[in-house]
């Protein structure tokens, strides 16, 4: 008999170069624990011709089998939800050396709710997290993994999802707020994004227009600034090739000991700054 696993193989030996080409460092382990993946969330509708399909498609792996690994948990990851990135794993690291006591926590653009929910995971204290995206498809699929991952974290810690532009309208003041924004420029970065980013990671969640980067993120420190109280500390992910001009505009909208810090690769990644003053 024809078996799913032979065909699947028989597929990935004839297709190797196309598929290294949209899945970097693609073997034949890999996929078949993807297609085990795959088989076990679907189950009875698990057909290898439609996984197949997907990957002549280059579908992205996350968006095929639905899930994706990020810090120390598997989330659910759709169309309307960024791939959560490796590098995103040391925001995390560097917003839990910062909570030293029960906090107010902020998360602008949560997407898969990735960040704070492995931020609560975590966690030595209860915290209180308002969690923000422009999207509510995106915000549906960050409610699901909190129901999912509900039993990681600290039993007193509350979480809540907010459909709003970055901050607005969310009331009361934070001890940190953590951001992984879109920031990449639309017309002069888009040579260096995969196409299949491109392709199949939401616009909305990737990308803003050359002509108003500074704008929109000079909005942000705006309201990052005003949702601080004193002492607390915003820490947000950015381009690399950004960051640094990013800086000034943080301090210009009041944030004090501006920092870039890398991620494990050594390039420009995270941007810290502290609000002294009330
Ligand atoms: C780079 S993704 C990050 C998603 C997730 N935090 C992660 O790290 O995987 C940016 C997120 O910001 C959201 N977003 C874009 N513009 C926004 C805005 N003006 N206000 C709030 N969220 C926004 C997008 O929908 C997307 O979910």
């Amino acid at each position: 008999m024809y078996s799913n696993i032979q065909k699947l193989k028989d597929f990935f030996l004839k297709k190797k170069s196309d598929l290294e080409s949209f899945y970097p460092g693609i073997n034949w382990k890999r996929l078949e624990s993807e297609w085990e993946v795959f088989v076990l969330r679907y189950s009875d509708n698990a057909r290898v011709s439609n996984f197949i399909n997907l990957l002549e498609r280059a579908t992205p792996l996350e968006y095929i089998t639905g899930v994706a690994y990020f810090y120390k948990a598997e989330f659910l990851v759709d169309s309307n939800t960024l791939i959560p990135r490796s590098e995103t794993e040391t925001l995390v690291e560097l917003a839990l050396k910062e909570i030293n006591k029960e906090m107010r926590i902020a998360d602008i653009g949560t997407g898969s709710g990735c960040i704070p929910l492995s931020i609560a995971m975590d966690a030595k204290f209860p915290l209180d997290i308002v969690a923000t995206d422009i999207s509510t498809s995106a915000l549906n699929t960050a409610k699901k993994n909190s129901f999912r991952l509900e039993y990681t974290r600290n039993k007193k810690t509350k979480l809540e999802w907010v459909c709003t532009d970055r901050l607005k309208d969310v009331k009361g003041k934070f001890s940190l707020i953590v951001s992984n924004p879109p920031y990449i420029k639309e017309g002069a970065d888009r040579k260096l994004v995969h196409e299949q980013v491109h392709n199949y990671e939401p616009h909305t969640a990737l990308y803003l227009k050359d002509d108003d980067y500074d704008h929109w993120f000079s909005e942000l420190f705006k309201t990052v600034y005003s949702s601080l109280e004193p002492r607390g500390v915003f820490i947000m992910e950015g381009h690399e090739e950004h960051l640094n001009n990013l800086a000034p505009l943080a301090e210009q909208f009041g944030l004090k000991d501006v920092k870039i810090l890398p991620d494990l690769t050594g390039s420009h990644r995270f941007l810290r700054g502290i609000k002294l003053e009330g």
